[in-house]
């Protein structure tokens, strides 16, 4: 697990001729263990800060801390980091547990780990050897989510990673994160547009605006949620207004 201070974070962009901050200014805590959701209107910075945090992209200023175990580290290459896009974005030659095992970052190439396990956990089993244009869209976002956790990652950082699937399967797979959450206590920083999945989720909900947070709230409700609670319905509607006013 890890936590990770964020402390004066910007990210400037030029296209054109012209100049902005897709992130200004950002502290934030998030902390080790914990469930944080990011919400808010396209373009307001989302992607920009999970690609920032596993080091995609290089800040324009600011801090980013990563506490491990009690120490600070600067830098991502040192964290061991899960990360899902809103696509499954899996190798098409390769099969659903070669693409498990696959890693985005090559110094996790070292450490072997056994497939079969996530395999199971996930419901792939069967098709371990199918090809992706072989499996279903859910099954893709599971090989997905394998992958992320394969190399046992400190912190796991998702972008939209069920808003293309539908809503029989997204309910299903939401429900997998409660479970895995429980289970493993892995930090997690889940972005999302829906803001029912990410008070379903989350233990807080950061709410973005052109690249400032502008609310962030805890979610203090016992899992597994209660969508038509007046608690959780109290809690969405806070967001909505936060992001409509
Ligand atoms: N590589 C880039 N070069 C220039 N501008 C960029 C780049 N990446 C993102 N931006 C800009 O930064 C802003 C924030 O983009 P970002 O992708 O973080 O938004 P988002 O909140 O993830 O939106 P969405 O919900 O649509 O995915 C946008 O205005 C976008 O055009
Ligand atoms: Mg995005």
């Amino acid at each position: 697990m890890a936590g990770v201070r964020i402390t004066g974070l910007s990210k400037r962009y030029v296209i054109g001729k012209e100049a902005f901050f897709a992130l200004e200014k950002m502290n934030l805590f998030i902390e080790d263990g914990s469930f944080t959701a990011i919400v808010g209107k396209s373009g307001c910075g989302k992607t920009t800060l999970l690609r920032l945090l596993c080091g995609l992209e290089e800040k324009t200023s600011g801090d980013i801390k990563f506490i491990n175990r009690g120490s600070e580290s600067n830098g991502s290459d040192e964290m061991r980091i899960g990360i899902m896009f809103q696509e499954p974005r899996l190798m098409p030659w390769l099969t659903i547990r070669e693409n498990i095992a696959f890693s985005l970052f090559p110094k996790q190439k070292e450490i072997k780990k056994d497939a079969d396990r996530h395999l199971q956990t996930l419901g792939l089993e069967l098709f371990k050897d199918a090809y992706p244009w072989q499996i279903s869209g859910g099954m893709a976002q599971r090989t997905a989510l394998g992958r992320a956790l394969y190399y046992d990652p400190d912190i796991i950082l998702m972008d939209e990673p069920f808003g293309a699937l539908d809503y029989f399967t997204r309910k299903k797979l939401q429900n997998e994160m409660v479970s895995l959450f429980l289970n493993q206590k892995k930090t997690f920083v889940f972005v999302t547009h829906d803001i029912e999945e990410a008070v379903y989720l989350s233990e807080k909900v950061i709410v973005l605006e052109a690249g400032r947070i502008v609310q962030e709230l805890p979610v203090e409700l016992p899992y597994p949620r209660k969508t038509n609670s007046p608690e959780f319905l109290n809690i969405t509607e806070g967001i909505y207004k936060a992001i409509i006013a």
